[in-house]
Parts: C-alpha cells; sequence; structure tokens
C-alpha cells in the first residue's frame, strides 16, 4: 500500500535514502571501503571503450554515467538513447562494454538495442531493478538497482539507485584502469556512504519545494537549466514535470542558452536551475544572471556552500548540504523530482497514471 502517502510516488521519493543504502550495501565492502563488483566474464581494465544506452530516466542516469566515466576513469563513452542507437550502427569495437540502464529490463527499444549491441560483440552489462527480466537473462552482467518495486509511472527512487550503481562502476572502473589510486577511492566511497543521511535531509526542505510549486504550476512552459552532470539532472526534472503535471519543459545545458532559448525568456516562463557548489558553480551563476537581466525569474536548487551567492540573485532558492562533486548530481535529483511530484497535486492530475503513459513501455 501507500503507508499513509497520498500517491505511490510521493512514497517512492521518501524511499530515496533507503535504496541509496540498500544498493551500496551491495556493491561497497564496509571493512575495506572499496567497491566490490560481481564477477565478469570480461575485464574492465582493457576495455576500449563503452556504450552507454536506455530510455527515458535511465537515459538520464546513463548521461550522468557518461560523465563520470570519462573524467573519473578516462574510458571514451558514446550514449545515445536506445530509439536511435539500435538504427544508428555505429562502428564499435568488439570487446566494448555496453551498458545498458533499464528499471524494468523489459523497454522494448533498450532490449533491441542490448541485442544489436551483443551481435557486435559488446560485453552486456545491464543495471537492472527488476533482475529477474528479459534483459538480465540476456546480460553478461547484471547490477542489481535494489531499489524494490516502482509503481509510480514516473520512475523515482529507481533513478537515484541507478545512479548509485553507476557510481560504483565507475569507481571500479577506474581502479582497474589505474586513473584512481587507494586514497580517491576512499573520498568517492565516502562520499557514497554519506549520501543516505544526507538524501533525508533533503525533506526539510519540503516547504521551499511546495513554494517554488505554486510558481511552476502557474506557468505554461518552464526551462531546466544545468551544467556538466547538474545538465541530465535538469533533463530529469524537465520531463518529471511534462509527465505528470503536463505542464511543457525544456531543459538546456545552461552554457547554450544564449545560443537561442533566451528569447523565450520573461516573467511567464520560470528557469528552475539546479546549481551546487561544484567547478561548474560560477559558469552556472553567470548563465543565471544573464537570464535574470532579461526578467527571468530564477528558482534555485543549491547548496549551503552556493547559498549566498544564490540568493543575491534568485526569487527563491531551496538549499541542500553540500556534498562532494561526485555525488552532487545524486543529491540534486531529489528536490527537481519533489517539485514536479507537487505541481502535479497543485494541478489535481492523476500523479501515479499520467495520461497516456505506461510503467513499461514494451512495444516499438
Ligand atoms: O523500465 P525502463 O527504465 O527501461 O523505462 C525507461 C523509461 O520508459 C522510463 O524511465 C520513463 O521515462 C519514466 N516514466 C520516467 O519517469
Amino acid at each position: 500500500g501507500k503507508d499513509g502517502y497520498r500517491h505511490y510516488m510521493e512514497k517512492e521519493l521518501h524511499e530515496h535514502p533507503l535504496v541509496i543504502g540498500q544498493t551500496l550495501q551491495r556493491l561497497v565492502d564496509p571493512a575495506s571501503r572499496t567497491v566490490v563488483l560481481p564477477d565478469m566474464p570480461f575485464d574492465l581494465a582493457s576495455v576500449p571503450r563503452a556504450v552507454i544506452t536506455a530510455c527515458g530516466s535511465a537515459f538520464y542516469a546513463g548521461m550522468i554515467g557518461r560523465y563520470w566515466l570519462e573524467d573519473i576513469a578516462r574510458l571514451p563513452v558514446d550514449i545515445d538513447v536506445a530509439s536511435e542507437m539500435r538504427y544508428r550502427n555505429p562502428p564499435l569495437t568488439s570487446g566494448s562494454l555496453g551498458v545498458l540502464v533499464s528499471q524494468s529490463g523489459e523497454t522494448a527499444d533498450t532490449l533491441a538495442a542490448l541485442r544489436s549491441l551483443r551481435e557486435k560483440a559488446v560485453h552486456i552489462l545491464s543495471i537492472l531493478n527488476v533482475e529477474q527480466s528479459t534483459m538480465a537473462r540476456e546480460s553478461a552482467v547484471v547490477l542489481g538497482t535494489v531499489a524494490g518495486p516502482e509503481i509510480s509511472v514516473a520512475s523515482t527512487k529507481a533513478f537515484t539507485a541507478q545512479l548509485t550503481v553507476l557510481a560504483c562502476l565507475t569507481i571500479a572502473t577506474a581502479r582497474a584502469r589505474g586513473t584512481l589510486d587507494t586514497a580517491g577511492e576512499e573520498a568517492l566511497v565516502a562520499a557514497l556512504l554519506d549520501l543516505p543521511s544526507r538524501a533525508a535531509d533533503v525533506f526539510t526542505s519540503g516547504d521551499a519545494i511546495r513554494r517554488m510549486a505554486r510558481v511552476v504550476a502557474e506557468a505554461r512552459d518552464v526551462l531546466y537549466l544545468g551544467r556538466g552532470s547538474m545538465f541530465p539532472v535538469a533533463m530529469e526534472g524537465a520531463l518529471k514535470l511534462k509527465e505528470i503535471s503536463y505542464i511543457h519543459a525544456e531543459a538546456y545545458a545552461a552554457g547554450e542558452m544564449k545560443h537561442g532559448p533566451i528569447s523565450l525568456i520573461d516573467r511567464t516562463v520560470p528557469i528552475v536551475a539546479s546549481a551546487p557548489y561544484t567547478p561548474l558553480f560560477d559558469k552556472t551563476l553567470s548563465n543565471l544572471q544573464e537570464a535574470k537581466a532579461r526578467g527571468g525569474r530564477l528558482l534555485v536548487f543549491t547548496d549551503t556552500k552556493g547559498a549566498d551567492r544564490v540568493s543575491a540573485i534568485a526569487e527563491d532558492m531551496v538549499v541542500l548540504p553540500h556534498v562532494h562533486d561526485f555525488v552532487a548530481p545524486i543529491l540534486q535529483t531529489i528536490p527537481v523530482q519533489m517539485l514536479a511530484y507537487e505541481v502535479a497535486v497543485l494541478k489535481g492530475t492523476d500523479v501515479d497514471q499520467p495520461r497516456n503513459l505506461a510503467k513499461s513501455v514494451t512495444v516499438e
């Protein structure tokens, strides 16, 4: 049941801290505080590149995985949505690593992409929530997201669990490739182990998120902005808003705004930005300044280290705990999903069963 929550989505949002913790329990050895992945029939040290593919929210998780694998493991990564990947016929080196991400393990396009990668002798590693699924049976390795059943059509906890697995995969790959030393691994693992309690702290921002929701609920269009690993977080926020509140939202890499979408900005198009204090904070803030100068209303998700500077320009903000840059996209996802939820509640939509959508998309 819903355990007293209004919707499954609300219940599942509150499970973020738990599922991040459960997923880490599977992949981190508590004694050595190192990542331990199951045995694999191939060697992560010798894969020449990775190909990541998925649909919807799972694709955005994969995009964050790309930033991590490139930056930390120095592994070249190609990524595309599964419905494009399956027909793109990209030239692939056999022995590459195929990373498939899916909550259900049954999504038709992702399954077809899996099969086309396998035909090209790519090693298939799937990150799945349903471990008894069609994709699981066709994969060389399955890394489970220990999120439990997700009922709400809009994915929430499965997404942060996917990110947790991708983070661990990145650490293991980096170690194997010699791009991360012991001290480096310890710091990243410590940041991950700290996440469940930081994620629980996010729920103290409920009032601020509901205040933002009242502004967003009045809008016809909303622009979501972020840079680096916060760009896919913005995409996730925009998808969730569209899905359950039926408000048009678009996500842009903040630096790309002046190449077009800035012409949209006026008082009627709220700007939701994800801007924690990471190395891209200053760049993001200057993009937000540009939007504000054109009359944009800024609703900003930041953290304790960014709060002073954000408060000088934002109409409203949500201040999360400051965490290591590596895990910031995991933490920052939670409030953007909560915002979409609160907007949908204000709009009175069928939150758990939005129109025209199915939980698992088993047709092309
Ligand atoms: O089961 P999957 O993870 O393969 O599903 C992929 C997408 O259909 C899914 O993430 C969809 O975008 C969600 N409704 C997003 O909230």
